[in-house]
């Protein structure tokens, strides 16, 4: 069996993507170690489950610098140093600039809850409930320095009912992301 991939995940919040792919690593669902997990925000929820698991994290606060350059400056640094083979966001609320997208061109990949390109940035369930589509879903893709951007690996598609609101839409979109997010991994590895 080839050497696993080492992982870095990214996170802000909640952390169930990251999650679902640190399990999927331990099942040996995906040829894969989490290494790190950095998340910006010191209370991310997320970092219950990674201390648990004993999983290396870092907290890097982008409120203590002064430009999202010298933020990104940090977390390259940060990154860099578990020599990864693949980044992973997860709910990482930053806009990433060139200065961290530049170095790991290419194996950066992100989860956003709509169907690529359709409604990049924030509030993709009540956008797509008001343009009235039938579809929503979740897409993984590379990151490049234009938001919610870069080649779409995997997507996959939920129905949206006449009864469904922003809420009852994006947690039917949860369900889905995890095994998106893990499909589009094992892609990207192989
Ligand atoms: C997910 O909906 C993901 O698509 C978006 O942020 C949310 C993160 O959820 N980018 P979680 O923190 O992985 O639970």
């Amino acid at each position: 069996m080839n050497e696993k991939s080492r992982i870095v995940i990214l996170i802000s919040g909640r952390g169930s993507n990251m999650r679902a792919i640190c399990e999927a690593c331990k099942m040996g669902r995906i040829n894969g170690e989490v290494v790190k997990v950095i998340s910006n925000r010191a209370d991310a929820g997320g970092l219950d489950y990674v201390k648990n698991e004993n999983i290396p994290y870092e907290v890097i606060s982008n409120r203590d610098f002064k430009s999202r350059e010298d933020f990104d400056a940090a977390l390259v640094e940060a990154v860099e140093k578990a020599s990864p083979d693949l980044i992973c966001l997860a709910g990482f609320m930053r806009i990433l600039t060139s200065v961290f997208v530049k170095p790991f061109e290419g194996k950066i990949l992100n989860i956003h809850p709509s169907l690529l390109p359709k409604y990049k940035g924030l509030d993709t369930h009540q956008r797509a409930i008001e343009a009235g589509d039938s579809e929503a879903g979740a897409s993984v893709h590379i990151v490049t320095d234009e938001l919610d951007d870069g080649p779409v690996i995997t997507q996959t598609k939920v129905t949206i009912e006449k009864s469904d609101t922003a809420s009852s839409l994006s947690a039917k979109v949860l369900a889905v992301e995890h095994e998106t997010y893990i499909r589009a991994i094992c892609k990207l590895l192989n």
